[in-house]
């Protein structure tokens, strides 16, 4: 149980959220959704006690598992396992007892007898921590979430951002604990783990709050909406699933659109008055009033306005290359004894369109970071055309320096851009002024998505790898760059489980991993993206 009294949010001086009252209690499924940076993240975060709201208070009955949005650093030399069962203090009597059975059969007999008398009081303390049973349900989980034997034995470190929030959520479902708060719970998982997971929140007796852009798991799961409004600085509380949400969200948004007009003709009608009234030096006072009482109005409007807005985007034309610009011959790569593929050609023509199709691990990252150039293949060649330019979107904006400020990063991306040209792409992707002064770090995020975008936009690069591009977007911004990618000249080489992803780009071409055969696209194929 949390309850939230009276919580205000700032953030130097913008409100994200103020007088915020509400509480999560067992049996509620509340789904938080709002724009992108409207401080849902913040919020889950304040909820977690990661940080303080700056007024108000929050009570936390018990304990919580918060699932953040960037993968935490921790202790990177954890076995990834050891990790899931150090939620119900598991990990450490799991090693000491294989090291202890190691020990057992060892042929020195002072190891041998030291172990064979270790060994009762260990599982002792093993089957008092739920022993044989909750091991296997932690086994359960991570199967289920798509974690291979292969991962759990690596640790932190070696992992990828998406292993390690996998890591993470595995660790939390397997904590037991009575509130879940999770922020983006499907980004990184493939389409069986996230019908898995649906099902596990649906069945959830605790309470839980899930950030997500996703509609059907929030269909699937919420009993309860509240819609973070980041202009208004409001929670809305809809105590009700999801589609009777969007429609009355709908009914609300009229009504409000409906008290804008009326609020603007008021005021309309006010400045007019005050006008005439002016010239009078006996009404001058009160036409001023009238003037102050008309430009409140009018400010009090200007958030309604704001977040209606979307970015605008046109991706430009690429920079001219050869007929084609990359291509890739007998592609392999293993991680230790494990092959993730072998043997993959690739063509890439310019302005082709190919989709990357493959199960969890399949290679399809790996194989993207390998045609970036971020990573090396352990065999075969990556070969650059004639002009070749690539625009490489990485899944979890490693592209981006972190430490720069928003407008660093795009000078870093196109040093010739001037100061002007600079600030009109950060326009157009929903940057202001003072959101480009930012340090990168801090934007949520949809923000880095869409400072990542716009990184490409400028670089004037004429094959872009686009791994999972619309992650964290919200509709409206999801929309707006699956119709910029949709109109875009240059070749695209996309992995994505989103159908919509690959709707708009309307490829050309399938390639499969980890056989990494390749075909021309067809329907059939459109029914496997979301399955990959
Ligand atoms: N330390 C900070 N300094 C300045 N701005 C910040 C800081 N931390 C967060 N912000 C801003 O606060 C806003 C809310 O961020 P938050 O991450 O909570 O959004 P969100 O609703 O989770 O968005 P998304 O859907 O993109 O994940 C963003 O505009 C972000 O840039
Ligand atoms: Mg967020």
């Amino acid at each position: 149980m949390i309850t939230a009294q009276a919580v205000e949010l700032r953030i130097g001086a913008r409100v994200l959220l103020h007088d915020a009252s509400f509480r999560i209690a067992p049996g509620d499924r509340i789904g938080l959704v709002g724009r992108n940076g409207a401080g849902k993240t913040t919020l889950t975060k304040t909820l977690a006690g990661e940080t303080q709201p700056t007024g108000g208070k929050i009570v936390r009955g018990n304990e919580i598992g918060y699932l953040p949005q960037d993968p935490r650093t921790g202790d990177l030399d954890v076995i990834a396992m050891d990790r899931v069962l150090s939620a119900r203090g598991l990990d450490s009597v799991v090693r000491q007892m294989r090291e202890t059975e190691g020990a057992m059969a060892s042929l020195d007999v002072e190891t041998h007898e030291a172990a064979m008398e270790r060994y009762p009081r260990l599982e002792e303390r093993f089957l008092a921590a739920g022993g044989y049973a909750a091991e296997s349900e932690a086994e359960t989980i991570t199967s289920n979430l798509g974690l291979d034997d292969r991962i759990l034995a690596q640790t932190l470190g070696t992992l990828s951002g998406g292993q390690r929030r996998r890591i993470e959520l595995a660790r939390i479902l397997f904590s037991g604990v009575e509130t879940l708060l999770l922020d983006e719970p499907t980004n990184h998982l493939d389409a069986d783990s996230i019908i898995w997971l649906r099902e596990y929140l649906r069945h959830y007796s605790g309470g839980l709050i899930v950030i997500s852009h996703d509609n059907e798991l929030l269909r699937a799961i919420a009993n309860k909406v509240f819609h973070l409004d980041g202009n208004r600085g409001e929670i809305d509380q809809y105590n009700m699933g999801w589609d009777r949400y969007l429609e009355q969200r709908e009914t609300d948004e009229r009504r409000r659109r409906k008290e804008r007009q009326i609020a603007e003709k008021t005021a309309g009608t006010l400045l007019a008055q005050a006008e005439k009234m002016r010239a009078k030096a006996t009404k001058a006072v009160a036409a001023q009033n009238m003037i102050r009482r008309a430009e409140k109005m009018l400010s009090g409007l200007e958030g309604v306005r704001a977040s209606d807005k979307v970015a605008n985007l046109r991706f430009p034309k690429p920079a001219a290359c050869g007929k084609t610009p990359l291509t890739a011959s007998g592609l392999s790569k293993a991680y230790g004894s494990q092959e993730v593929f072998t043997g993959v050609d690739l063509a890439i023509d310019r302005g082709s369109r190919v989709v990357i199709l493959g199960l969890n691990g399949a290679g399809k990252t790996t194989l993207l970071r390998i045609l970036g150039g971020v990573e090396d293949a352990d065999q075969g060649t990556v070969n650059p055309g004639h002009g070749l330019k690539i625009g490489y979107y990485a899944q979890e904006h490693e592209t981006l320096d972190m430490d720069a400020t928003v407008v660093e990063n795009l000078r870093h991306a196109a040093p010739d851009l001037g100061d002007t040209e600079v600030r009109g792409v950060l326009g157009s992707f929903l940057f202001s002024g003072d959101d480009a002064d930012k340090p990168t770090r801090v934007l949520s995020g949809g923000e880095k998505t869409r400072l990542a975008l716009a990184t490409l936009v400028v670089s004037s690069a004429n094959v872009l790898l686009l791994d999972e591009p619309t992650n964290n977007l919200d509709p409206a911004s999801r929309a707006e760059i699956l119709g910029a990618l949709s109109t875009y000249e240059g070749a695209v080489v996309m992995v994505t489980h989103d159908d919509g992803a690959v709707a708009a780009l309307n490829p050309e071409r399938v390639l499969l991993l980890p056989d990494g055969d390749e075909d021309l696209w067809n329907d059939s194929y459109a029914e496997l993206v979301s399955l990959a």
